[in-house]
């Protein structure tokens, strides 16, 4: 089969594209508002783009009404965000905090989290997640603006919380952490089901 991806309307582009792309890693981007007032919210177009210096980025779309959501308002606003990582633990509480909901509505308060001081950005971290990375705004790239037109922020990591239980002879794996991934529809996947496949060289 071959496709336009012109062909398609909005709905079935993007459930396409979220079932092409899988399993995608859980950003789960803590914010502030200039006032101060908490945000939380899932975004799985996110990726890691470079360790010199530690850099990541996620995406989020405008909604169908072409309506910033509130993390982009907040990072264009304050410059400062949290990387929390989503894991089987607290994976119900994150798709929770993915609630449409008001500008200043707090979601560490509507999904029954605990905010936790960041070190050294203002946006409190997720105490329920095993690591979170306190990131810098980097840049905004606006690659479509109205009806979900889409936007990579892009941010240098300043601090990485980690948490001790999963730290062991200086590093950790995915069986600690226990990460979770997104897939198509309203389906998440573990990395229980995993295999090692080394590299020619022998490399990770
Ligand atoms: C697991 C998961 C992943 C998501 N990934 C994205 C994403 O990559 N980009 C996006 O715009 N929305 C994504 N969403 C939807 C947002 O989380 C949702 O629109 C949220 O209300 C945005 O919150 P905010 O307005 O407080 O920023 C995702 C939702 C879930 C449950």
């Amino acid at each position: 089969m071959e496709l336009d991806p012109l062909s398609l309307d909005d709905r079935r582009r993007y459930g396409l594209m979220i079932s092409l792309i899988q399993p995608r890693p859980i950003a789960w981007v803590s914010t502030a508002d200039p006032e101060g007032r908490r945000n939380l919210a899932p975004f799985s177009f996110f990726t890691g783009i470079t360790a010199k210096p530690l850099t990541v980025c996620f995406c989020p779309v405008r909604t169908r009404h072409g309506k910033k959501k509130d993390t982009l308002l907040n990072v264009e606003e304050t410059k400062q965000f949290v990387v929390n990582l989503a894991v089987e633990s607290n994976a119900r509480q994150m798709v929770a905090t993915s609630a449409d909901v008001e500008r200043g509505v707090d979601e560490f308060a509507l999904a029954g989290l605990t905010p936790l001081p960041s070190l050294k950005v203002k946006p409190p971290r997720v105490k329920e997640s095993p690591a979170a990375l306190e990131c810098e705004l980097h840049s905004i790239v606006t690659i479509s603006e109205g009806a979900l037109g889409g936007t990579l922020v892009i941010g240098t990591v300043t601090h990485i919380h980690i948490d001790d239980a999963l730290w062991k002879d200086g590093a950790f794996t995915h069986k600690d952490l226990k990460p979770v991934g997104r897939l198509g529809g309203a389906w998440y996947t573990t990395t229980k089901d995993d295999f090692e496949i080394p590299r020619p060289g022998g490399g990770a």
